[in-house]
C-alpha cells in the first residue's frame, strides 16, 4: 500500500514521504495468533492530520517508549472496514466508519489503517469521506471540552478561543445549540467565519481587550500561553478553564481549571455524525488534497484557514 512515513523527529513536516509499505496481514489479524484483539483493517478514503503532529512524543515512540520509526501520521480516518480481527465488536465488513485512531500506532496517512474498533463509529451514507475524517477529532474535543470536563448548560457562557478554527467552530456550534451565550476569539480576519458559526460576540485579539467580555462560566481554551493565563481571570467563581493546549498555568479564583488530550468515543461520534447529517454542525475544512500531492499540501507555505483532509480514494 501506499503511505506517508515519517523518520526523522527534527525535520518536521519537510521530512515526510511517500512509500510502499506491507498491507496489512489480514489472515494473521483474523486468527487467534494475531494478538490484535479488537482491531478491524479500515481501507482508508479520508485522512485528517493535526498541524502539530510531529511535535508530539506519541508520534515517534509506541506505549512503551520504544522507537516505531517509520511511523504514518494521521490520526482522523473516514472509510470503510474490510477485515475484523477476534473481538472487534460493533461492527461488520463493508460498513463505514469514522474516528480517531491511536496516538502511538500508525496512522491514516494510509491506503489501509489497523484501528481499534472502539475507537470507530458507524458514519452515515449521506455524510461524505470528507467531512468524517474532517469532523472527528474537532467534533470529539469540542464535546469533551464543553460537556464532559466543561459541564456546560443552557443559559451559561463560554468563552471560545479560536473559534474560526478547526476545534473551536464545533465548539462554538454545539455551545450555541446547547443554549450557551457565545464569545468567540480569534485573529481580526476571523471575525465573519466565526460570527457564521454561531458565536454572539467576537472578540479580535489583535484589536481588542480581552479583558472586556466580562465574566464568562467556561474558558474553553486553544491556546495556552499568555491568552490562556489572561482568560483564567474572566473565569467567574464555580467556573471552568478547559484547555486543550497543556496544563493551564493559572487558575481562575474560585473555579477550576484542568486539560484534557481528547479519546475516541463511539457515542459521541454518534451525536456528532447525527448533527452533521442534519446540517446543524459543519466542519471547517479548508484544503482537501489526494494522497499523491499530500506531502506537498501539508508543506504548503500559504496559509489556508481550517483543517487538511487527505482524500487517500478519490
Ligand atoms: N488536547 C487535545 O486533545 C487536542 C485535540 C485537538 C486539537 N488540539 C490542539 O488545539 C489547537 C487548535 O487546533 P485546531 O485544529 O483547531 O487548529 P486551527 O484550525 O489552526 O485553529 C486555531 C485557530 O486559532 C487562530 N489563532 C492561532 N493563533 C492565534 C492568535 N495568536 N491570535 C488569534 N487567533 C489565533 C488560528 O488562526 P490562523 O489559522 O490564522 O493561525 C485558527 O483560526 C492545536 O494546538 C491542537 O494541537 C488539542
Amino acid at each position: 500500500m501506499k503511505a506517508i512515513v515519517v523518520t526523522d523527529r527534527a525535520a518536521g513536516k519537510a521530512g515526510m514521504k511517500l512509500v510502499a509499505r506491507p498491507d496489512p496481514d489480514v489472515a494473521r489479524l483474523a486468527s487467534l495468533e494475531g494478538a490484535n484483539y479488537g482491531d478491524v483493517v479500515v481501507e482508508v478514503h479520508a485522512s485528517g492530520f493535526t498541524g502539530n503532529e510531529l511535535d508530539w512524543p506519541s508520534t515517534w515512540v509506541d506505549r512503551l517508549g520504544r522507537d516505531r520509526t517509520p511511523s504514518i501520521p494521521g490520526h482522523e480516518v473516514a472509510g470503510v472496514v474490510t477485515a475484523l480481527s477476534y473481538g472487534a465488536a460493533g461492527l461488520s465488513v463493508g460498513q463505514r466508519v469514522f474516528g480517531l485512531t491511536d496516538w502511538t500506532r500508525d496512522g491514516t496517512l494510509a491506503e489501509y489503517a489497523v484501528v481499534e474498533a472502539r475507537n470507530l463509529a458507524p458514519l452515515p451514507g449521506d455524510v461524505d469521506f470528507t467531512t468524517g475524517a474532517g469532523v472527528a477529532m474537532a467534533g470529539l474535543t469540542a464535546w469533551q471540552g464543553l460537556f464532559e470536563y466543561g459541564h456546560l448548560v443552557a443559559g451559561q457562557s463560554v468563552l471560545v478561543h479560536g473559534a474560526a478554527g478547526a476545534v473551536g467552530s464545533v465548539a462554538a456550534q454545539l455551545a450555541c445549540e446547547a443554549g450557551a451565550y457565545v464569545i468567540g476569539t480569534g485573529r481580526a480576519v476571523h471575525r465573519q467565519t466565526a460570527l457564521d458559526f454561531g458565536v454572539q460576540e467576537f472578540v479580535d485579539l489583535e484589536n481588542d481587550t480581552l479583558e472586556d467580555v466580562g465574566r464568562v462560566d467556561l474558558v474553553f481554551d486553544v491556546f495556552g500561553g499568555d491568552i490562556g493565563n489572561r482568560s483564567a481571570s474572566l473565569v467567574r467563581t464555580g467556573g471552568t478553564l478547559v484547555s486543550v493546549a497543556g496544563p493551564p498555568e493559572a487558575r481562575p479564583i474560585g473555579g477550576r481549571a484542568l486539560d484534557f488530550v481528547v479519546v475516541s468515543d463511539r457515542a459521541q461520534l454518534g451525536e456528532i455524525a447525527q448533527r452533521v447529517r442534519h446540517g446543524r454542525l459543519r466542519t471547517h475544512i479548508g484544503r482537501v488534497a489526494g494522497l499523491d500531492d499530500a506531502v506537498a499540501a501539508l508543506n504548503s507555505t500559504d496559509h489556508i484557514s481550517g483543517k487538511t483532509v487527505i482524500r487517500i480514494r478519490p
